[in-house]
């Protein structure tokens, strides 16, 4: 065991998986089942009690929409233990490729991205016409635990929200879309797979989402 943080918070041990910009994350046991810790980190230039209620609010956004996705029919990893006094997610330890990984692999069949693609925009029309937005859906964001010919599983869903706007449901297209763009030659039949993965996900809502996130590219190409 290591020194005990200042803030109180158990030290945190096992593999490194993961050193992002809000939070650090480590495999670890879990009482026999494979799991993530995911410790949001200080931020030493936000004022203290700031940096305190902005990484327990995004702890605690991050784990209700987690279940919330879930019982949307959306998969994501199963919330073990939520500490939001430490800031600190257990999550169960999914297999499986990035999106980003598929999406930079040259071997893989065209048929195949494709297919991921198509069933990521169901799942992500399935979050919507479930009430949720994603708020980061950037491809280092989806997994794949049954291989591209599987579901995607959606993670990182701390800067979701319940009752989105069209604004909000825009963004989450918009992220994907602009995604595509840059890390995929076939980009435009990689969107098109993914609108109608869309459409059958969120059918009542699937127009007026597409519409505005075309808005959102006019707005950032144009700024
Ligand atoms: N439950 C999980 N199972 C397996 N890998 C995970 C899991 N959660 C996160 N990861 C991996 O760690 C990376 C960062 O996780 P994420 O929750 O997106 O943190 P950050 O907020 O730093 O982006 C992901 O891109 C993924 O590769
Ligand atoms: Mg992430």
């Amino acid at each position: 065991m290591g020194k005990p943080k200042t803030d109180g918070s158990p030290p945190a041990s096992g593999r490194l998986v993961h050193r992002g910009a809000e939070a650090t994350l480590r495999a670890v046991d879990w009482w026999g089942f494979p799991a993530i810790v995911k410790d949001r980190e200080a931020k030493g230039y936000r004022p203290k009690a700031l940096d305190e209620r902005l990484r327990r609010e995004r702890t605690r956004t991050e784990a209700r929409l987690l279940v919330d996705a879930r019982r949307a029919g959306v998969r994501t990893p199963i919330v073990y233990d939520v500490d939001v006094l430490h800031h600190r997610l257990v999550l169960e330890e999914l297999p499986g490729p990035t999106l980003k990984s598929i999406l930079e692999d040259p071997n893989l069949a065209p048929t195949l991205v494709r297919g991921a693609v198509r069933s990521l925009g169901m799942a992500l029309g399935k979050l919507h016409a479930g009430g949720i937005s994603h708020g980061d859906l950037t491809s280092s964001n989806v997994l794949y635990p049954d291989g591209p010919e599987g579901p995607p599983a959606l993670l990182d869903l701390s800067m979701g929200t319940r009752s989105p706007g069209v604004e909000e449901l825009g963004i989450d297209l918009h992220l994907v879309e602009e995604d595509l763009r840059a890390l995929s030659p076939e980009s435009e039949a990689l969107i098109r797979a993914f609108h109608e993965g869309y459409a059958i996900g969120n059918p009542d809502g699937q127009s007026a989402v597409r519409t505005r996130a075309k808005e959102i590219r006019g707005r950032v190409r144009y700024a």
